[in-house]
């Protein structure tokens, strides 16, 4: 495509999820099943009392603040592709430390509560918002690091003993670990804390030659929220930015 024709597109895809993120929207109720989540909305938002808005996956699939500020810091700044953005817990703290963010989410209910959520952080114009498929978008996208949160399949993810990659959605994590890595071997993936560790490492050995790989565990008030793997430059803390 032309350079004009893929800035007109841009800009038109802009133009959309602004009028998207203006309109009004109507609050769900806080429901019995998100009413344990809304009692840690501190640890998730804390900026919640400012305005945060929130849908029901929006509140169990939010990385809590301390864990995305984490993630936030090995990103090193540069630009960051946050490919399953949700209502923005990861994509806010990247813009906070790094220069830009693409944030990508295939929900336009979710894109208009992260730009919400981001605006309550003053960090609104650090973000470009895009609707659409990760899959569909990546092979046009460049970015210095790739941070991946795919959705887990709900809160039953818990009752499985060992969380294996097929049962990430809307592929399974070797697919979208692939997808990622034509954009770049910096790649961030947030996981279950019950994810096969050893499928986890077999993701770096699909690179030649095989990615630095670092697993971490997450935690919120020495709660385990989730695992953390970082690859390439983000497992050195310092991707490469070029
Ligand atoms: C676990 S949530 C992300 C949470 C996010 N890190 C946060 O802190 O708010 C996963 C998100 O992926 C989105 N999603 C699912 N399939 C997608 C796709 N093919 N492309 C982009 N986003 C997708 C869902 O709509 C959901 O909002």
């Amino acid at each position: 495509m032309a350079r004009s024709a893929r800035s007109k597109k841009r800009k038109r895809s802009k133009q959309r999820v602004k009028a998207i993120a203006e309109e009004p929207f109507n609050e769900e109720p806080v429901g019995p099943l998100v009413e344990k989540y809304w009692l840690q909305r501190y640890s998730l938002f804390s900026r919640y009392d400012e305005g945060i808005k929130m849908d029901e996956e929006g509140w169990f699939s939010v990385t809590p603040e301390n864990i995305a500020m984490n993630h936030a810091q090995r990103c090193g700044g540069g630009s960051v592709i946050d490919g399953f953005t949700g209502v923005g817990g990861n994509a806010i703290q990247f813009a906070r430390m790094c220069y830009h963010v693409v944030a990508i989410d295939i929900d336009p209910r979710k894109v208009q509560l992260a730009y919400n959520n981001a605006k309550v952080y003053g960090v609104e114009d650090y973000i470009d918002f895009v609707i659409g498929d990760f899959f569909k978008l990546a092979t046009s996208l460049k970015g210095d690091a790739v941070f991946l949160s795919p959705p887990w399949g709900g809160p039953a993810y818990r009752t499985v003993e060992n969380f294996t990659l097929d049962l990430l959605k809307p592929k399974d994590g070797y697919s979208i670990f692939q997808v990622a890595q034509k954009i770049t071997p910096n790649i961030i993936m947030f996981l279950p804390r019950n994810v096969d560790l050893q499928q986890v490492e077999e993701l770096s050995w699909l690179s030649s030659p095989p990615l630095n790989i670092e697993i971490e565990e997450s935690y919120v008030h020495c709660n385990l929220k989730g695992t953390t793997a970082y690859f390439g430059g983000t497992a050195l803390g310092k991707p490469d930015v070029s």
